[in-house]
């Protein structure tokens, strides 16, 4: 095949047709109009986004940076977001030759993306996974044209794309600085990603909330969880463990989620930032002797040890949960600014309420919200919705509904965490009228085998989206752990603007040629068979493959004694929960 035919065959893949109709349900996309319309306002101006995305371009391909023109217009596609490709027209010297005009930064950035995939045969992934890949790009000057009157047009399906799980900081980015953070975010925006969590450097926040509850530094220590273990600490699972955090790391974390935030907030993206979920230290119940604080069971810690185990958590209804709730909230608009209404909580996860009476619950849900919306009265709560897939038993129909229903519809987004496996949304009438994010979960636990399921994910999402009544207002990606199976990634961050299922055998060849910079008979050969092999793992298993390629070489005789049976029981209970 040569190479224009191949370029062909790309664009085909590329160009999808004008959205086919929904049937959306009326009272969730109207408070989700609402909603992206609040947050558009949060963003910096179109300029400022256009020279974020101008900077995203001159650290991936400096020697190209005059021959872009970006444009962001808000507004520009109608109530949704898009990204337009066009030739710009004149042919001078180091004049600009391709247009891109976005609703956002983000959208501008996807759009480069796009067309140095789909014109230019490039490849980018994470550095360890095969990095940028631009040797394909022709040279300024020589850049192709786009076809069509008007260029091409690429419109979101849904308007959000959400990244990242609340234990990824653990698992992937906790001793990261600016510069792969920067990297990451570069990323996240080539990607179209427009909703990621933001939990760096909370713990600072929280050391300054909870002064203010006179509880001291020091009575912090048997509290915050070390840098690796952050996210399990900040769930409550554990406590002290690895700690404690010194006071040089806990300002540098701060310092870290500033530029990160600034950044986001430049490229048109809205953070989604940590709430209160009730988490407190153990000193809490000696400052105040009536406040209902129960200590909580052996999640899954270090021997039992109540030095690391059994956290403390402050009862929902108690009127302390609001005040506590309520001075994180401000002291991060204090520190930040005022950069979203959207904030992650999961005070349910892997904890179940002490009662599944449903009036109980909504009355907890409520409490829940009220802690957010005192000290922000437009909160949006987003709620990971693992809970209802790990404890199914617990969260039946008038269970789920009783929290989902706690707050009015368009106050709560729930993201459905293992899509790509366990479909929340179809036995739950659509989360009963609540807007959620179809998600992939696909990586636990920080696993590198290669896995996946790449026909449900190029499919699952059009047939949510499409299903009668649909709540679905987003895609997203929660892997416990990122930088591996970069085919999966990149499958899933295009579902974001995929109107319409991809022909993944058609697709698989393009991301073939563009990874390996030409077509080759015998590597689109080996995809077939990973295609319907091992990225089509449909056991329902979350992938524990043991892969001896990415174990660590330490195998001894002693792999067989009870330790590593009880390491085993461990990884079992970790992934039941
Ligand atoms: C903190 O302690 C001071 C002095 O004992 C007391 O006046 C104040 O009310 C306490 N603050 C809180 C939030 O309990
Ligand atoms: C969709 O909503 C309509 C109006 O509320 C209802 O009559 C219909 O049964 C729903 N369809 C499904 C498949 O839930
Ligand atoms: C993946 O497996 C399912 C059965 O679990 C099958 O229906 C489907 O055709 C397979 N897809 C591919 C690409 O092999």
């Amino acid at each position: 095949m040569t190479r224009g035919t191949l370029l062909l065959l790309l664009l085909l893949v590329a160009i999808s047709p004008s959205p086919a109709a929904s049937s959306k349900n009326e009272a969730s996309s109207r408070a989700m109009d609402q909603i992206i319309a609040k947050m558009a306002s949060k963003r910096s101006s179109p300029p400022v986004q256009e020279a974020a995305a101008r900077a995203l371009l001159s650290r991936l391909l400096p020697t190209h940076l005059s021959s872009f023109a970006f444009k962001v217009r808000p507004g520009s596609c109608g109530p949704t977001a898009c990204f337009r490709i066009r030739n710009a027209g004149t042919a001078a010297p180091n004049a600009p030759e391709i247009t891109i005009e976005g609703t956002s930064g983000v959208e501008v950035s996807s759009g480069l993306h796009w067309y140095l995939k789909y014109w230019c045969g490039a490849h980018l992934s994470w550095d360890k996974t095969g990095g940028v890949q631009l040797g394909s790009v022709p040279p300024p000057g020589s850049l192709p044209r786009v076809g069509g009157g008007g260029g091409v047009t690429v419109k979101r399906p849904v308007p959000w794309n959400y990244y990242q799980n609340v234990v990824t900081s653990s698992y992937s980015f906790v001793w990261w600085d600016w510069k792969r953070w920067e990297k990451e975010l570069d990323w996240m925006a080539l990607q179209g990603i427009n909703l990621p969590l933001a939990f760096t450097g909370q713990e600072a926040i929280w050391q300054k909330v909870f002064k203010g509850f006179n509880v001291s530094s020091e009575n912090l220590d048997n509290f915050f969880g070390g840098p690796a273990f952050l996210a399990w600490a900040r769930m409550g699972n554990l406590h002290g463990w690895g700690g404690p955090l010194s006071q040089s790391w806990l300002d540098q974390q701060l310092a870290l989620q500033k530029l990160i935030l600034t950044r986001m907030v430049e490229l048109g993206m809205t953070p989604v930032l940590p709430s209160f979920s009730g988490n407190v230290p153990a000193i809490f119940k000696q400052i105040f002797p009536l406040a209902s604080v129960t200590r909580l069971g052996d999640w899954n810690t270090v021997n039992g040890d109540p030095r690391w185990c059994c956290t403390y958590l402050l009862d929902p209804s108690d009127p302390l949960f609001i005040e506590v709730g309520d001075a994180f909230i401000r002291q991060q608009e204090k520190e930040y600014g005022d950069i979203t209404n959207i904030y992650n909580c999961d005070t349910f996860n892997e904890n179940e309420p002490p009662t599944n009476d449903p009036s109980y619950i909504s009355t907890l849900g409520s409490a829940v919200y009220k802690a957010m919306s005192k000290g922000d009265p437009d909160a949006i709560w987003l709620m990971q919705g693992w809970l209802f897939s790990s404890d199914s038993a617990f969260w039946k129909p008038p269970q789920m509904k009783a929290l989902l229903h706690s707050v009015p519809i368009g106050k709560m987004i729930v993201l459905d965490l293992f899509a790509e496996v366990k479909p929340i949304w179809e036995i739950s009438s659509q989360f009963y009228g609540v807007p959620y994010v179809w998600c992939m979960l696909h990586n636990f636990g920080g696993n590198i085998e290669m896995y996946g399921i790449l026909d449900a994910i190029s499919s699952g999402p059009i047939e949510a989206r499409l299903s009668p009544n649909s709540t679905m207002v987003g895609v997203g990606m929660c892997m416990e752990g990122i930088e591996h199976n970069p085919v999966v990634y990149e499958l899933m961050s295009e579902m974001a603007f995929r109107n319409h299922k991809i022909q993944v055998e058609a697709w698989l060849k393009s991301y073939s040629y563009r990874r390996y910079g030409q077509a080759i008979h015998q590597i689109n050969e080996a995809w077939h068979i990973l295609y319907h092999t091992i990225y089509n793992c449909t056991d329902g298993i979350a992938d524990h493959n043991k892969d001896y390629i990415v174990e660590l070489p330490d195998y001894s005789p002693h792999m067989k004694s009870p330790e590593i049976s009880r390491e085993g029981q461990m990884m079992k209970i970790r992934h039941k929960t």
